[in-house]
């Protein structure tokens, strides 16, 4: 018989859940995820409970076994309950039968056994569950050889993959995402089922999707489930603007690189570099204006002239599509990527001070970030290329730092303010106003004059002369 090891505070919690199913005289089963984790040694963070009875109920009387007595949260319509521990969660759900009809988003729901239910889950290596009756508390429930697909790495699903996805085509997302994070395959008939139905992934709610991509996001190599979600059709559905990206087109024996795989690439060279989900996204995004850009210029090649400024046009589109934030992180991604090539053009001799102030005022805080994605993008196979690139970008952080701790201008407030304008000139808010206030911040970011309040205000009282405008005795 195998058995799971579990550390004393699950055996203790799971005991709990033992006791209280006795008590109600229901089979009870630590189910899902858990299972999977627990062998393969990564954390748990929940604990998907099925009973063979009412959930809600189990739910209840596992409660009473805690002091204090937690919450216990239900949804009466689903059946299910949580138990939110300050370490862990506890779901709860009686054992059920559930299925889709074609076209629709809602399952149909009858109660069932526990075989009943590890038929309808997504994977052999998510359909294992451990007993916490009493005759066999911990024994391992696996019914489609998940232990043996976990030792030789592969996704495969326990009914026909083409049922398994049809109940629910997010699955489809989901065996990518298993293949990225834990570094599995994904079975041969699974991914051409994969491939067959990737059209109905748009039966899926948008904010389901994006919280699959950012999980393949946040791994440790992005470009897995990114490459995958390409050739399986899935990328075509959901990020039309990156498969855009791929391929090589030649005219006159000159080609350009394919950007799709590129962009994959800086995804995972960036993910060695940070955790923040959307300077990953920034780096997927960087380029996508290089499809609509592209062009051909005989005599000089393929160019792409712009395609910041495009790419990071697409932002707010892309963003809205996929509901993700509208707010300052989206604002963050579309800056980075209209910045992204900025650092590059400072990599060049005799750079003056001015235009360091310029990409710092530009930037500000975000500057570091800025950065690490320019480092990221250097994708040459010429090893001494790359090593030459990332001293440039060095070379370029120490002006960058040389600079700002001279003139303070990331986080750049001017140092005379709108009031203290219009007070100076009697004016009431207007054009004149904004025009002294670009004259001062372009003569600082010039070094015409030291970012300071007497130089500025004397600056000003100068260049509002030109103005023929007076100030007020
Ligand atoms: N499940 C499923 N089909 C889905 C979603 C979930 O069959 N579309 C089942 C799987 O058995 C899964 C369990 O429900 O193991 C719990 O799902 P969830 O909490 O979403 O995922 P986990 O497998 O626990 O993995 P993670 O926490 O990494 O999302």
């Amino acid at each position: 018989m195998t058995k799971i090891e579990l550390t004393a505070f699950e055996q203790q919690l799971l005991e709990k859940v033992s006791h209280a199913a006795q008590r109600l005289k229901v089979p009870a089963y630590a189910i899902g995820g858990v299972v999977r984790d627990k062998i393969l040694g990564r954390p748990v963070k929940d604990i998907d409970i099925v009973c063979v009875g009412d959930g809600i109920a189990l739910a209840h009387e596992t409660a009473t076994a805690f002091k204090p007595k937690p919450k216990v949260n239900f949804f009466k319509t689903y059946g299910t309950a949580q138990i939110k521990l300050p370490s862990i969660e506890l779901e709860f759900v009686g054992a059920r039968q559930e299925s889709y009809e074609r076209g629709s988003r809602n399952p149909k729901v009858s109660t069932g056994t526990l075989e009943d239910d590890q038929n309808r889950r997504d994977f052999t290596i998510n359909a294992m569950a451990i007993s916490l009756n009493q005759e066999d508390f911990g024994r391992l429930i696996d019914p489609f050889d998940g232990l043996q697909d976990i030792k030789d790495k592969i996704i495969r699903t326990p009914l026909t993959p083409d049922q398994t996805f049809s109940d629910d085509p997010l699955r489809m997302m989901r065996a990518i995402r298993f293949a990225t994070q834990l570094q599995f395959h994904i079975e041969t008939h699974c991914f051409d089922s994969i491939k067959r139905q990737s059209e109905r992934i748009n039966i899926i709610s948008k904010e389901r999707i994006a919280d699959e991509l950012n999980k393949i996001m946040m791994s440790g190599k992005p470009s897995i489930g990114l490459d995958l979600l390409f050739r399986s059709g899935l990328l075509a559905h959901i990020l039309p603007q990156l498969t855009a990206l791929a391929g090589t087109e030649y005219v006159d024996n000159k080609g350009h690189k394919d950007n799709f795989y590129h962009t994959i690439q800086v995804v995972d060279n960036i993910a060695r570099h940070t955790d923040n989900l959307w300077l990953r996204w920034a780096a997927l995004l960087h380029d996508i204006g290089k499809a609509p850009t592209k062009k051909f210029e005989p005599g000089h090649g393929w160019t792409f002239h712009g395609h910041e400024v495009v790419s990071g046009r697409l932002v707010p589109k892309i963003f809205n599509n996929l509901r993700l934030p509208l707010n300052d992180r989206m604002q963050y991604v579309k800056k980075l990527i209209e910045l992204h090539h900025r650092p590059v053009s400072l990599t060049k001799e005799n750079i003056t001070d001015s235009a360091i102030r310029r990409l710092l005022f530009d930037a500000g805080d975000d500057i570091d970030d800025l950065m690490t994605l320019c480092e990221a993008d250097i994708t040459s196979k010429n090893r001494e290329k790359v090593v030459r690139y990332l001293e440039n970008f060095e070379l370029v952080r120490v002006r960058l730092k040389e600079v700002e701790e001279k003139d303070k201008i990331r986080n750049w407030q001017p140092p005379v303010s709108g009031e203290e304008i219009m007070e100076t000139f009697g004016l009431s808010p207007s054009r004149e106003v904004g025009t002294i206030k670009t004259a001062i911040r372009e003569a600082i970011l010039d070094g015409i004059i030291p970012n300071e309040h007497e130089a500025a205000r004397q600056f000003m009282l100068e260049f509002a002369a030109t103005l023929n405008i007076k100030p007020v005795a």
